[in-house]
């Protein structure tokens, strides 16, 4: 598929860069290393990491470092035994978007559904609205108020869809705001292209006219462009059919992106077997997936990227079937789903809680959701979520005496400092300024 990469392809542990002295080393440090297979959280205690343009040069014991600190790299930082885990990955959210929805919110509270809303033009189309009437500028000062909570709480990597312009010159504007956050903070951004999210209202009644705009407009542009890194849709029945869906994902695939769905949110569709068919990244939400969905995922190795935020703020009652996920060694992965409406949601942290109390996910389980499979979720397996030789440097560093903490202490925020791409972030005195 393109842009897929394979996971676990990495150099073993411990491997010295050549060239000369490293840019930094780590000491006095627990890692997390998320690696599959061996410790719990794939951990180190006394660890040590070494950085070398950018990219991990040493993982391991700080007893296996081939020589003292202080000959092996220009910079030796001393973490008083905090921890380092991978810089987190955001692998799900439509950060991009204009105006609020709280009055939906308290409408819910009231009584309506999502799905009445959304049939009744709110949802999703009353924030297409405001997208629409937005402008790049006011578009990309609201993205950055969210994207700065979520980096707050370390992550490095961030997907961000569109999907609320439903039409050509929005749907490109918001990616475009998108990769413009990448230059804005220190964080690697890749944009998935949701022109299938919902109808907008001038094809009302002509579904498969704007399938058609997707598929000839929307996709070619956004790949033209360089704009998208995968196609996302939303296959239910306020969404797209999956025959639908299925026009959607040949048009991605003659443009060489790797795709994704949202399935099997509010009812079972078969998404997630469409999905699987076309060798998607992930399927994602799927409190309603069948096993036999789960079992296609399983074959096609697409990740089960589940939003607990979507869950919590819509009063969902059925989970996803973590426990047949597990049983088929679908790997999952855990994501805010950063948007105004089903998930307005920047914590990620909060997330990993949530997928351990409500989904029922072990604290491990969850936090690989944040790094391992989330990087996978995005085909970035090769270069990020886990601490490996030859991966990009992004960390993060933990003011925590065990991993479990990052999921057990609900609405803290035990991060110390962040690494992207080798270099130390001050991200305190963002979040002093917010
Ligand atoms: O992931 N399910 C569809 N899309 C979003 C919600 C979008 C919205 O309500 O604005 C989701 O939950
Ligand atoms: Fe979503």
């Amino acid at each position: 598929m393109p842009g897929r990469e394979n996971g676990g392809e990495n150099a073993g542990q411990g491997e010295v860069m050549t060239g000369g002295l490293w840019d930094t080393l780590w000491v006095d440090v627990n890692l997390a290393t998320m690696v599959d297979g061996g410790a719990p959280y794939g951990a180190v205690r006394d660890g040590a990491v070494g950085i070398s343009a950018g990219r991990l040069a040493f993982v391991g014991p700080r007893t296996s470092l081939p020589g003292v600190p202080k000959d092996l790299a220009r910079d030796v930082r001393f973490g008083q035994g905090r921890w380092i885990s991978p810089g987190l990955v955001d692998c799900h959210t439509h950060l991009v978007y204009g105006g609020n929805r709280a009055h939906e919110f308290e409408q819910r509270l009231a009584g309506a559904s999502y799905e009445e809303i959304a049939r009744a033009g709110g949802g999703i189309l009353s924030t297409v609205t405001a997208t629409r009437e937005a402008t790049e500028a006011q578009l990309l000062a609201s993205a950055l108020t969210r994207l700065d909570r979520i980096l707050g709480e370390g992550v490095t990597t961030i997907e961000i869809k569109s999907g609320y312009g439903l039409d050509l010159p929005t749907e490109l504007k918001m990616l475009r705001v998108a990769r413009q956050l990448a230059k804005e903070r220190p964080v690697s951004v890749r944009t998935t292209l949701l022109g299938a999210h919902a109808l907008p209202p001038e094809f009302a009644g002509r579904p498969d006219d704007y399938i058609d705009l997707v598929c000839r407009d929307l996709i070619p542009a956004a790949a033209g462009e360089g704009l998208a890194d995968a196609v996302d849709a939303f296959c239910e029945t306020i969404g797209f059919t999956p025959e639908q869906t299925a026009r959607v994902f040949d048009a991605a695939a003659a443009h060489e992106l790797p795709v994704k769905l949202h399935a099997e949110q509010l009812s079972d569709q078969g998404g997630a077997q469409l999905a699987a068919r076309y060798g998607a990244l992930s399927a994602d939400h799927l409190e309603y997936v069948s096993p036999e969905g789960v079992e296609a995922m399983a074959r096609s190795g697409t990740v089960a990227v589940l939003l607990p935020g979507a869950f919590y703020v819509l009063k969902e009652t059925r989970k996803p079937p973590i426990e047949t996920l597990r049983r088929y060694g679908v790997p999952m992965a855990v994501s805010t789903d950063c948007n105004p409406g089903s998930s307005p949601v920047t914590s990620p942290l909060l997330m990993v809680n949530m997928a351990c109390v409500l989904f029922g996910m072990t604290v491990e389980e969850a936090l690989a959701g944040v790094t391992r499979n989330a990087a996978r979720a995005l085909g970035l397996s090769r270069s990020r979520g886990t601490l490996e030789v030859d991966k990009v440097a992004d960390l993060a560093v933990w003011n925590i005496e065990s991993p479990a903490d990052l999921a057990y202490a609900v609405g803290a925020n035990p991060l110390h400092e962040v690494v992207y791409a080798g270099k130390l972030e001050s991200w305190k005195a963002r979040k002093l300024g917010r």
